[in-house]
């Protein structure tokens, strides 16, 4: 029977709620196809620091080094609380940089997809979103302002001052860029390049190495576009996009944009692919406000889970079994108190009530 290692971290806030569900699914999947997968969780995060003094402790790099797969729940605390903990072992810089580094996930997956049935959820009018929401987010992740030089001190006049560069070199550019094109090659073979190129030297060469990468995938039509006007269009035509393509910073901005037009980040899972190794997680925060409660859905790390099971496992089916399972929990009116407000539509379930019921789904598939 084949044997994969999967490391939960479950992480803070509503991390650990969520993640049970995850557990559920994972659970059904491995019994119904002959396979163990061998769950281990790790301390990750501020809940990390405080239990072990360090938000990456050894014991987790090493269980992350071993293992198969990353399943890897949100971290965070809210901003009063993080000033508990020093700079740099604040969950965020001592905890997800270090894992993005460690395995080097430079390229960052995430769907924004929201079927024409569920399109209630999203803030924007029927006749924009049309047939629904679907296309995907390709964020470069290891690069960028995120993990280049820093510098504070005091200047020349006496003035507190910070430097932050972004940093890219020709090689960073060209992976991302061709986990781009090789997406968009299987989906419309249209790619929408974000950038600034008319402010930024960053962005003129990333839209060199583009082109370059570009000439062995003629067949797929690069269309560029400047950040803030891609920030307009998402939310006035974002039907006309399938597959974009970004740095680090942009990613992380427009991709909290696609969350707000999906109408909630609940509803984005995200993978993390290096060359060895990927982990998957939600793409938004701990949620500390409602931790505890059981309202939190659990779509964006189960839907992580289907992001794993499909590229980390190659159970492509399973993977779209979850994805129906979710959808059919959603279509038949359940929903939670994060993404719906009571109403005579909606029944309201909890967390876990959402879990059992995907898995009930998942069953029948
Ligand atoms: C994300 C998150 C992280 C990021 C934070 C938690 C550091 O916002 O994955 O989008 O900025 O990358
Ligand atoms: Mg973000």
């Amino acid at each position: 029977m084949p044997k994969y290692k999967i490391a939960l971290l479950d992480g803070d806030g509503i991390g650990p709620e969520i993640m049970a569900e995850a557990v559920k699914v994972l659970d059904l999947v491995a019994e119904r196809n002959d396979l163990e997968f061998e769950l281990v969780h790790g301390s990750f995060g501020a809940s990390a620091y405080f239990e072990h003094g360090h938000a990456f402790p050894d014991a987790t790099k090493a269980l992350c080094d071993e293992a198969d797969a990353i399943l890897k729940g949100p971290i965070g605390l809210s901003h009063e609380e993080s000033k508990k903990i020093p700079i740099d072992m604040q969950p965020e810089r001592g905890a997800l940089l270090p894992l993005r580094r460690r395995y080097n996930t430079f390229a960052n997956i995430r769907p924004v997809f929201l079927p024409k049935e569920l399109a209630h959820f999203s803030p924007l009018k029927p006749e924009i979103i049309g047939d629904g929401i679907d296309f995907i987010i390709i964020r470069e992740l290891v690069g960028g302002l995120y993990f280049g030089k820093k510098e504070t001190g005091i200047n020349a006049d006496g003035k507190r001052y910070v430097s932050e560069a972004l940093e890219y070199d020709e090689d960073q550019i060209a992976n991302i860029a061709k986990v781009a094109f090789e997406t968009a090659q299987k989906r419309k073979k249209v790619l929408h390049n974000i950038h600034k190129s008319n402010v930024l030297k960053s962005s003129v060469l990333w839209n060199e190495v583009m082109s370059e990468v570009g000439a062995n995938y003629p067949d797929v039509q690069v269309v560029p576009i400047l950040v803030d006007a891609a920030a307009t269009y998402l939310c006035l035509n974002p039907g006309q996009f399938d597959v974009m393509v970004m740095e680090n910073m942009f990613g992380d901005i427009l991709s909290d944009q696609c969350g707000g037009i999906l109408g909630s980040l609940g509803l984005m899972p995200s993978a993390c692919l290096g060359p060895e190794k990927a982990y998957y997680e939600p793409s938004h925060g701990s949620a500390p406000d409602i931790a505890g409660q059981r309202i939190a859905n659990p779509y964006s790390m189960i839907g992580s889970v289907a992001m794993m099971l499909e590229m980390s496992f190659n159970m492509e089916k399973e993977a779209r079994n979850v994805w129906q399972a979710m959808q059919s929990v959603f279509g038949q009116g359940f929903s939670t108190p994060d993404l719906s407000k009571p109403g005579k539509n909606v029944k309201m379930i909890s967390t876990d009530g959402f879990g059992d019921l995907v898995v009930e789904e998942l069953a029948k598939l």
